[in-house]
């Protein structure tokens, strides 16, 4: 390992955190990342906030002892449940979340054909004060339509290790269908999971789905103050199903991305 490189560590409550890994990665900092999937206690969108921040802190423990100094979460529902817990107990950190993109009626330029806009989340952070707060603030007017996937994160996770089967065909169908008659132009992806799968939610429903990632990615380059474009072609992984690191690479991450249109947005 290079001990002159920052080290940054990022984590979700499975592989939804490689839609920001993967534009992280795509600015090749130079950095070493730890990424930790907390498949033991996936999913996130059905637990309690207390819940999530007890799994939160304990992973940044975890983190912090491995020597990161900028931790990412890279996941909305522990953003909204635990990022403010984090920030409290670790003062001279730096946390960067994650939030969906809810103002883009406000900026129509940068979204052509705009009409009409719907955001999608898990259920734990639809519900979430920090969520909440943030629609009313930037969307007075209630004219983004919110709607909660109870099943969506676990169906990506499905998609991606076993493949778009039958089966898994159908549940996205059924899961999507809520937004059939809404008239969409736009869909705001608000779980990190979502952009894994953007291509197959945009043929689904025909529309342009709009997801965060890069600008978080800007915000992590900006706080890290590392030179851009040197490569980062690998991370360190942890799932918490296993107590092995491993060591994978960019074309892991590029297989998994296959249903991904890795379109993004500047929030
Ligand atoms: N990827 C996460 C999010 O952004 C969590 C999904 C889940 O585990 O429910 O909300």
């Amino acid at each position: 390992m290079d001990e002159l490189k920052k080290r940054i560590g990022i984590f979700d409550s499975g592989i939804g955190g490689f839609s920001i890994l993967h534009e992280i990665m795509a600015k090749g900092p130079a950095v070493e990342i730890d990424y930790i999937s907390d498949d033991a206690y996936a999913p996130y969108g059905e637990k309690t906030d207390s819940q999530i921040i007890q799994r939160s802190r304990l992973i940044t423990e975890i983190l912090l002892e491995r020597g990161c100094s900028l931790i990412v979460v890279a996941c909305n529902s522990a953003t909204a449940a635990a990022i403010a817990a984090l920030r409290n107990d670790h003062r001279d950190v730096p946390f960067v979340g994650v939030e969906p993109y809810i103002n883009v009626l406000n900026h129509r330029a940068q979204f052509p054909g705009i009409t009409k806009a719907a955001v999608i989340t898990t259920e734990l952070t639809g519900s979430s004060e920090k969520f909440n707060l943030l629609k009313q603030k930037i969307d007075p007017l209630n004219r983004i339509e919110h709607v909660s996937m109870p099943n969506l994160a676990s169906i990506v996770e499905r998609i991606l290790e076993n493949g778009l089967d039958s089966s898994s065909k159908a549940s996205l169908h059924d899961e999507l269908s809520p937004l059939n008659d809404m008239r969409l132009s736009h869909l705001i992806l608000g779980c990190t999971h979502y952009p894994l799968i953007s291509s197959l939610i945009e043929d689904e429903l025909k529309l342009v789905t709009v997801s965060p990632g890069k600008h978080v990615a800007d915000r992590v380059l900006d706080l890290i103050s590392t030179p851009a474009g040197v490569g980062c072609d690998s991370f360190s992984y942890l799932s918490t199903k296993s107590t092995r690191w491993e060591q994978k690479t960019e074309d892991y991450l590029s297989a998994l991305l296959k249903y991904s249109n890795s379109y993004s947005e500047e929030a």
